[in-house]
């Protein structure tokens, strides 16, 4: 090696090094020393050095951390050790089951050693090194199997890509585990930019951490205020490494950035004291956090502890109540929806709710309208629990405006004007005009809904125009559409209107426990169609039946069993079906096994929390050729497996049994659809 070369080398290593240094101090530990301007030098000098001699590139170079050429599409990846899940609890007193079941396991009757530590809402992901160089990073994936996403890790520049040489030496391969995030901070200034420059905003930080984090193109992830948060290593039977206390304390040392909120506490009163002042500082955080990990201390007792399917026996995630917050009442409307049922709303003055904006949020009826007396101007509290629709909660009577006015429900349809009932014992009003606008409006979405007739494009909006424009007056009125009639609505193009129209035609051949759906049935959901079009096979037995046949399937009570004889008992409904049938709507027959589908020959079976009913999965599982059975056993192909499963779970595992998550059922079907 010339003398010049070497003399680059010691200016290359020492460029890297002072930036490592000032990149820690910036986003690490917030104390930067010296100016942007001065850092931009710095790197600027490295990259043009780089630039000269590519042969000098090393992959820990903070060069690296711009940014790759954008990708196809993500490679899996294996965990070598599987990324778990946490089982949770929600109370002291489920705590304090926890507690003592770790104390059983560990026949114990002293206090346990816990490590407390927020849990952070963001994305797991998994780092690993192999002689103390950052290699390859993932996402967790369905805790076997995660994507390869390294050069999006690589931008995040709190993400050491270089280890100490002595960690290097003891743990040649280390696999380091923690978050992803992104600060709320960072998230509202971010989603001014994008607003700045017509771009969507993004609706909260860990949807903006994920979506940021998972781009093929890693030049975007480069540009988004990602940071990672180091909560664990995947070996428990490492040198020295025999605690949690003692792998976190040597991440910090590696530069890793480490929650300042981790604490060591002793048993029960500590737990439930280092929970209480979570709940107290989580306003005060500037990153969001759903609940607080508790992990045992001790990876001796982790063993003894084991683990019960993909949950730790010795780890637990107390989860925080559902979130409250306190914003003023704009108005109180009422809406109908497509089954009638007039329910009051309150608009509200925006606020955030565990990470989501609210602005509307539900009194549900009449009875808990007088009974929490919200009017206009109240100061109320408002609480979303997971997906469900927020909902007013309480009113702070102590901070009503003078002269407010309390609001009477209304006696008829605010959307027809049509006089509205109350059934005795139900607490709802109901319109019961079946030309209701506002009841067209959410039968025509809800009938070319996903998990009906699946009509691309038909949303809320189109449906309303439909509607107003009196173009349709009930969902068969769509097989009669032209495109004549479609190309005067607003915001209608030509392609948009044939695309349309192509996704009408399309839907004609649906299969029967969509058909069934569609109709919108009251109690009628995807799971009841799918044991409907089970049982009765074809349309005509189903229209055909009595209360008494329909009573004796499983899932249906005698309310359904009357609401759908009731349905077909009104002329305008069959008259309605006629129509469709005469524009080629097929209602074809429901074989559990279709013999070319794509699916054919597999059996599923489905289990835990999914996005949408199982019904609906088992619907297109059945489409497509496959079967869906109740238990896993030896012929089980795949188990579709979603959030908080059970034993069917534990069982697909012992069998070996293929389990799928949620998207990765997604992607089968694309890809058999080809
Ligand atoms: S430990 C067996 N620690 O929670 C231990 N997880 O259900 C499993 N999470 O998606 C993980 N903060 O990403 C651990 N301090 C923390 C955590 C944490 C957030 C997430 C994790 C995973 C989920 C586990």
């Amino acid at each position: 090696m010339s003398q010049a070369d070497k003399k680059i080398i010691a200016e290359l290593e020492e460029l890297r090094e002072r930036i490592n240094h000032h990149n820690r101090l910036y986003y690490l530990l917030d104390k930067p020393e010296i100016s942007d301007a001065e850092f931009d030098r710095l790197f600027d000098r490295l990259l043009a050095i780089e630039k000269a001699h590519p042969e000098l590139v090393t992959p820990d170079s903070p060069s690296q951390r711009i940014g790759a050429p954008p990708s196809e599409k993500f490679q899996p990846v294996e965990h070598r050790v599987p990324m778990l899940s946490l089982q949770k609890v929600t109370s002291a007193e489920e705590f304090a089951q926890f507690d003592r079941r770790v104390r059983e396991g560990l026949e114990t009757e002293n206090e346990i050693r816990y490590v407390t530590e927020p849990k952070l809402d963001g994305l797991a992901v998994e780092l690993v090194y192999e002689n103390g160089l950052f290699v390859l990073g993932s996402t967790r994936g369905d805790g076997r199997t995660g994507e390869n996403i390294t050069p999006n890790l690589r931008t995040i520049r709190n993400i050491p890509l270089k280890l100490s040489a002595e960690t290097a030496r003891k743990y040649p391969l280390l696999e380091v585990r923690g978050e992803v995030i992104i600060r709320k901070s960072a998230f509202e200034k971010l989603n001014q930019e994008l607003a700045a420059a017509g771009k969507p905003t993004l609706a909260n930080p860990r949807n903006a951490a994920a979506g940021s984090l998972r781009q093929l193109d890693s030049k975007i992830t480069a540009s988004r205020p990602l940071i990672f948060y180091a909560y664990g290593i995947s070996d428990t039977n490492l040198d020295d490494l025999n605690s949690q206390q003692k792998v976190m304390a040597l991440l910090k040392d590696e530069g890793f950035l480490i929650n300042d909120r981790i604490d060591a506490v002793d048993g029960l009163t500590g737990v439930e004291q280092a929970f209480n002042r979570l709940v107290e500082d989580r306003p005060k955080l500037d990153y969001e956090i759903d609940g607080m990990v508790v992990k045992v201390d001790s990876f001796a007792r982790q063993a003894v502890l084991g683990r019960i399917s993909r949950a730790p026996r010795w780890a637990v995630a107390w989860k925080f109540p559902a979130e409250e917050a306190q914003t003023t009442v704009e108005a109180i409307e009422f809406s109908v929806g497509r089954t009638g049922v007039v329910t009051p709303v309150a608009n509200l003055k925006a606020v955030r709710v565990s990470g989501v904006m609210v602005t509307h949020a539900s009194l549900h009826n009449e009875d808990e309208l007088n009974r929490l007396d919200a009017r206009p101007g109240d100061t109320v509290t408002v609480r979303r629990a997971g997906d469900v629709i927020p909902e007013v909660v309480a009113v702070d009577l102590s901070r009503r405006p003078k002269n407010t006015q309390a609001v009477t429900f209304p006696s008829v349809c605010p959307s027809c004007g049509e006089p509205i009932e109350r059934t005795e014992g139900e607490a709802a009003w109901r319109c019961m005009n079946t030309s209701c606008p506002a009841q067209l409006e959410g039968r025509l979405f809800h009938f070319a809904s996903r998990g009906g007739f699946d009509i691309e494009g038909l949303g809320g909006k189109l449906a309303r125009q439909l509607i107003d424009n009196k173009l349709v007056a009930n969902p068969a009125d769509l097989f009669f559409l032209t495109k004549e009639q479609l190309l005067p609505l607003d915001l209608m193009a030509d392609k948009k209107a044939e695309k349309l129209l192509a996704g009408i035609d399309r839907s004609r051949g649906t299969s029967l426990p969509r058909v069934i759906y569609a109709l919108g049935i009251p109690g009628v959901g995807e799971t009841a169609s799918a044991a409907l079009a089970d049982h009765f096979r074809s349309f005509e037995s189903f229209q055909n039946s009595s209360v008494e046949e329909l009573e004796q399937i499983d899932g249906i009570g005698s309310t359904i069993a009357g609401d759908i004889v009731a349905f077909f008992s009104h002329e305008p409904n069959r008259r309605m079906i006629e129509r469709m049938k005469k524009r080629g709507v097929l209602f074809p027959d429901w074989k559990s096994s279709e013999k070319n589908g794509p699916l054919t020959g597999k059996q599923f079976v489905i289990t835990g929390t999914l996005s949408r009913p199982r019904g609906h999965f088992k619907n297109r599982i059945v489409e497509m050729g496959g079967k869906v059975a109740g238990a896993v056993s030896s012929k089980t192909d795949y188990l579709l497996c979603g959030a908080d499963a059970g034993s069917k779970l534990a069982k697909a595992e012992k069998l070996g049994v293929a389990v799928i998550t949620e998207e990765e059922f997604e992607q089968m079907i694309r890809n058999a659809a080809g």
